[in-house]
């Protein structure tokens, strides 16, 4: 295969040749051998307003005739300016300040220096099963043994993980321990509390109602910051721009990404200025850039996206889409004595399966793939079926692949 010639062998599976994509629109896909899929991944969650949203590709298109690459921080692009006005307007402080990315891992480094320099202290509380990106920085609050494993011994120290609580009782328990790790007689304070609102890759895993809040209200009663990851679940993709918003949760500190730049390459780690201003100004030579800060074609694809959001009411099109979505497939699916579990908030589901089989949503997602259907298997053990389609899904196009999963699991009993 000529890929494997040319990458690195530990990105692309080949066992099994993957679908090579070309074309996508909507919540199509179509691959090099002419197959038609209904992408009820979103690629990655990213798609939320569809692959190649026209709102989006005329503003990348305008903005492609004029300026492809600025210099982030030292001659910003005026799109960049732009772009930060229209993302600050949708964050919960009146004066929100960010710094962009261009991949959920960055958001998440910046966000955890930004802790790190407003408490002046190292610890960090992260829990079981997170998922905050592979960088060196973000891996070391990544639960995961897998991508933990090789890389030991260049993570920072001091991340104590706790469980992430599926019921009330569970978070009384957890929240505990957050003051406990959080008392002045801990040796090594903790400056940073991180947490997804939704956790995505460890299976749609959404913690008991009040959770979130009483998280944010222990992070700061000890001195500490609560970074809310909404990489995944932020953008629209729950029913509300930002998850933490369902229960009126305010974080210190927000990282979103992937849905943000329409499909550009485009993420930020936002807070209020009393928080953001533990940076120092700049004198000129930023202690936190990259080359590509500030892209302008992802500046102009967040914009598009933004826009696109606000046209078609995509954020409550997700809320109601989800809801029926969940309720369908509990009704279908609930007594299965393959299932679990069904979960779901907007347009984030997942289907927990029983498995006597190892992993078994990684085989209903092959079997599914066959069908012409894209789904993600998710959890640590691939026994949770991910659905994540865009919000501007046909409603008749989510009727027939969630058909089709449910045909899928029931024949796969
Ligand atoms: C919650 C969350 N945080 C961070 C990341 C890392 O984002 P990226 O892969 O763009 O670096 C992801 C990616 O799946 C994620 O789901």
């Amino acid at each position: 295969m000529r890929l494997s010639r040319v990458e690195s062998r530990n990105v692309t599976f080949l066992d099994r040749p993957p679908p090579f994509w070309t074309d996508a629109a909507g919540s199509e896909v179509r691959d090099a051998a002419g197959s038609v899929y209904l992408d009820f991944s979103g690629a990655f969650g990213v798609a939320f307003a569809g692959h190649r949203h026209p709102v989006v590709m005329k503003r990348i298109a305008a903005q492609a005739e004029r300026l492809v690459h600025g210099m982030g921080d030292i001659h910003p692009p005026a799109v960049k300016v732009e772009f930060l006005e229209a993302l600050a307007g949708r964050m919960p402080w009146p004066d929100s300040r960010a710094i962009l990315g261009l991949s959920g891992s960055d958001a998440v480094e910046a966000a955890l220096k930004t802790a790190r320099l407003a408490t002046g202290r190292i610890g960090i509380i992260a829990f079981e099963g997170s998922y905050h990106g592979l960088t060196l920085g973000a891996l070391a609050t990544t639960h995961r043994a897998h991508f933990r494993r090789p890389f030991t011994d260049r993570l920072v120290d001091h991340v104590h993980y706790l469980p992430f609580p599926s019921s009330r009782d569970e978070a009384a328990t957890v929240l505990d321990r957050v003051s406990d790790l959080l008392s002045p007689r801990e040796p090594v304070r903790v400056g940073a509390v991180i947490v997804e609102p939704i956790q995505g890759r460890a299976g749609v895993r959404i913690p008991p109602g009040g959770f979130l809040a009483a998280l944010g209200e222990r992070a700061r009663a000890g001195g500490a910051l609560l970074i809310a990851d909404e990489i995944f679940t932020g953008a629209g993709r729950t029913g509300a721009f930002l998850a933490c918003e369902h229960e009126g949760a305010v974080p210190d500190l927000v990282c979103v990404g992937k849905a943000l730049g329409g499909g550009m390459p485009l993420s930020a780690c936002c807070g209020p200025a009393a928080v953001m201003d533990a940076w120092p100004p700049s004198t000129g030579e930023a202690v936190h850039t990259s080359t590509f800060l500030g892209h302008p074609l992802s500046c102009a694809g967040g914009l598009g996206f933004l826009a696109a959001l606000e046209a078609a009411d995509l954020v409550d099109r997700a809320r109601r889409l989800g809801a029926w979505a969940t309720s369908y497939l509990f009704q279908q699916l609930a007594d299965d004595p393959l299932v679990e579990a069904v979960r779901g908030r907007g347009l984030m589901l997942g289907v927990e399966l029983k498995g006597d089989r190892p992993a078994p949503a990684v085989t209903v997602a092959d079997q599914l793939l066959e069908r012409g259907l894209i789904v993600l298997p998710a959890g640590a053990d691939g026994e949770v079926v991910e659905l994540t389609p865009p919000a501007t899904i046909a409603r008749s196009d989510l009727e027939r692949g969630l058909g089709t999963l449910v045909e899928t699991i029931r024949s796969a009993r």
